[in-house]
């Protein structure tokens, strides 16, 4: 299967370890950035680490890219607000999608990336690549099982550190019109597995947010609480002001039988595992998990990749398609509208009123 990837900036070496990683069923044919340097440097590490005869071709420009070269899957990983408009044009042009977090900034463009996936018979995948974490694929299995009994609550922190150096590498960063503040950039993974594990469909979201210490457009502390309709309550407390580093990324979750938390810098180390149905022991898989990883970025890319390879190959959704991408993407609009009103935003349906991140309904 022959993959692009648009936008060769910060995150794009993890699309390029995935590609490396799933050589046997994938191979880079093109990398294109505005920033033509970006591009050429990725094509040289993808080229060497698979030791492929020839380098991926190298494009400023992704539209000269999509009519030249023999593409099936397009990676974009360009600023946030461009997410929406260069996947529609890839889906129109019948390639399939992997879209970086969030997958658009506002709930029309979701719904129309969607829309036009459908219609061009394409498959859409959001990279949430935390879904594919040993310990969430367990939490998630514990889950489907029943293991926790009656769901309560379950909590998502995200305490990390972003700093102004980090801010000002790309001026996007933190804006309105590119961005959103850390419950968009940084905390939406979390967000992500919080909703996925209490239940999806959602009742009402009501938010505290606020600038505190970085000089940004967009809040770099929140907090959001949100009822399900299933009655389980989520708590999201997200920040990019923990002194002096990353602290930690927890998800919670609470039943009548079962308690599990996954923390570690990014969740992926079990810190508690404790149920009624004691089937397996608590300090067994505490031992028998995965290292901690380095990064925040953490080991899904890979897993995620694999998925949409065999998604495209066997004609079936990838675990994160669009509409699983437009659930926690919507949870932080809801969470922007509701602090810009000073109140709860109902939910009607799976689909609630249109929210746009780059218009008066939040800023
Ligand atoms: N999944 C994750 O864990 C994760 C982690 C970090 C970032 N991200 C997401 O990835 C995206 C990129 O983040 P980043 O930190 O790499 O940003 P970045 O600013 O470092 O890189 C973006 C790149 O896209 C290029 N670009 C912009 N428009 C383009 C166009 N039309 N054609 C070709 N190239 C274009 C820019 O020149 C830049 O090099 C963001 O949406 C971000 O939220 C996801």
């Amino acid at each position: 299967m022959k993959f692009a990837i648009i936008g060769c900036g910060r995150i794009s070496y993890k699309h390029v370890e995935a590609l490396v990683h799933n050589r046997e069923s994938a191979v880079l044919e093109a990398v294109c950035d505005n920033v033509v340097e970006r591009a050429q440097k990725r094509s040289i590490e993808y080229a060497q680490a698979v030791a492929a005869a020839a380098a991926p071709s190298v494009y400023a420009n992704y539209i000269d890219m999509l009519r030249e070269a023999d593409i099936d899957v397009v990676v974009i990983a360009t600023e946030s607000g461009y997410h929406a408009e260069i996947a529609k044009y890839c889906m129109y042009m019948q390639k399939h999608v992997i879209v970086e977090k969030p997958m658009a900034l506002s709930t029309n463009d979701a719904d129309e990336m969607i829309e036009v996936a459908r219609a061009n018979g394409v498959k859409l995948c959001i990279c949430h690549q935390n879904r594919f974490n040993k310990s969430i694929v367990e939490l998630r299995e514990a889950l489907t099982e029943g293991r926790f009994g009656k769901l309560i609550n379950g909590t998502a922190r995200i305490l990390w550190a972003r700093d102004m150096n980090y801010y000002k590498q790309a001026p996007w960063r933190g804006t309105w019109a590119q961005d959103g503040g850390t419950l968009m950039n940084q905390c939406i993974h979390n967000i992500d597995l919080l909703q996925w594990m209490l239940g999806g469909e959602i009742d009402t979201v009501y938010a505290q947010t606020g600038n505190y210490i970085r000089d940004i457009e967009a809040e770099d502390f929140g907090t959001i609480l949100i009822r399900f309709k299933n009655g389980t309550i989520g708590l999201v407390e997200g920040s990019a002001c923990v002194y002096p580093k990353n602290l930690e990324e927890t998800l919670s979750i609470f039943g009548d039988r079962g308690t599990a938390c996954i923390g570690g810098l990014a969740v992926n180390k079990i810190e508690t595992w404790r149920f009624a149905d004691n089937k397996d022991k608590e300090e067994d898989v505490l031992l028998e998990q995965q290292d901690d990883p380095d990064s925040v970025y953490g080991y899904g890319h890979i897993p995620l990749y694999k998925d949409m390879i065999e998604a495209v190959r066997d004609g079936r959704e990838p675990l994160v398609n669009g509409e699983e991408g437009r659930k926690g993407m919507q949870i932080i609009l809801a969470a922007y509208k509701s602090q810009k009103t000073g109140q709860p935003v109902k939910y009607d349906g799976l689909k609630f009123a249109t929210i746009d991140m780059r218009n008066e309904d939040v800023r």
